[in-house]
């Protein structure tokens, strides 16, 4: 072969190499786009407040309903509304696909419905329950939760069991029950709408009361405690019944009567609902008479399952959504009769 033909050769072996070179530059290429687009979801979640007991359990189960596909950018906003909204533009920019929103204040939804709505991200909600006619401003929007009027029914019913059946609750004997409110934060619906319904579903089941106080203690157990403190001062061992709004605040009181150094016969009867973990604990050791249980799990996996569906384009028809737009989990009542079920799901 002369150097002309050699030339032509090794030009022709260089131009077979740059062709199956490019296709398979261009072939990896596709597949690793397909990936990013099929198998590669970006969720966002965004706190009120991370270091609230309840919802930090149901983000451990949350997490643990991750599938390998999807990552997540999880958000404490402290707090503070400000913050979340920054937080969720921020999740937007970084490509979330779905966000999930627990609310700073329900009733200042709008810069992260407009957000959405904006980029086409859908949002749920969850636990911090806006009003409705926010909800209805976008078909992107939707709310995970429970029912929170059930959570204050069943409150109010195990506490008129307790007194109707144990008179040593009414410790003064004058066939009322002197009670007193924990209630969580002012404004939230959870709070607002269980202590009302469980002292009426006391009253409609025939319990006669006397209201000695309440005190807002924002769901915290610290702040509970300093609360019933100065309350014990106050009244001294005349109270007979403590409706705390979560299981923190009927804790705080817990650890309140533990550190007036109360005997044990003389603590009042105190319900809780949420059934965390520390809830439970107490409802099986006696200190608490009963909580009522608030589906975290359940929660956590209606809203991966909703945020998943989302992302993908997937039914949603099949998750159990009222009106197109709510999940609401059902509570359940737990005394130191049924406790062991509930901590064995732990
Ligand atoms: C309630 C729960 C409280 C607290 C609050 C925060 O549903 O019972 O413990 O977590 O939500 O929004």
């Amino acid at each position: 072969m002369n150097i002309l033909g050699m030339k032509k050769k090794i030009g022709r072996v260089l131009e077979t190499i740059l062709t199956v070179g490019i296709t398979a530059l261009m072939l990896a290429g596709c597949t690793m786009a397909d990936r990013t687009d099929v198998k590669q979801i970006k969720i966002g979640v965004t706190l009120y407040d991370q270091y609230d007991t309840f919802l930090s359990e149901l983000m451990e189960d949350f997490n643990q309903d991750l599938t390998k596909d999807v990552t997540t950018e999880v958000y404490n906003a402290s707090q503070s509304q400000k913050t979340q909204n920054e937080q969720v533009s921020k999740m937007i920019e970084d490509g979330c696909r779905v966000i999930c929103v627990n609310l700073v204040d329900r009733t200042d939804p709008t810069t992260i419905i407009d957000l959405g709505r904006k980029n086409n991200v859908p949002i749920i909600f969850f636990n911090r329950e806006l009003v409705e006619e926010d909800l209805q401003r976008w078909s992107g929007l939707y709310y995970v939760g429970a029912d929170a009027f059930q959570s204050g029914i069943l409150q109010g019913e195990l506490a008129a069991v307790a007194c109707n059946a144990d008179p040593s609750i009414d410790k003064n004997g004058d066939g009322m029950i002197q009670y007193i409110v924990l209630e969580g934060e002012a404004g939230h619906q959870d709070a607002i709408v269980r202590t009302e319904y469980s002292v009426n579903t006391l009253i409609d089941a025939g319990v006669k009361v006397d209201k000695m106080g309440y005190a807002i203690a924002n769901w915290n157990r610290a702040q509970a405690q300093t609360k019933v403190t100065q309350m014990i001062e106050q009244k001294g061992e005349n109270i007979e019944l403590v409706l705390a709004n979560n299981d923190d605040m009927a804790l705080g009181a817990i650890d309140a009567y533990k550190a007036a150094g109360t005997p044990r016969s003389k603590w009042p009867a105190i319900f809780g609902i949420d059934g965390t973990k520390v809830g439970l604990d107490a409802v099986q050791s006696g200190e608490m008479l009963g909580t009522v249980y608030n589906d975290r799990a359940g929660q956590a996996i209606s809203m991966f399952r909703l945020a998943y569906a989302l992302a993908t384009g997937g039914k949603t028809d099949n998750l159990g959504l009222e009106d197109g737009k709510y999940i609401r989990l059902p509570y359940a009542k737990v005394t130191s009769a049924n406790v062991g079920d509930y901590l064995d799901r732990q």
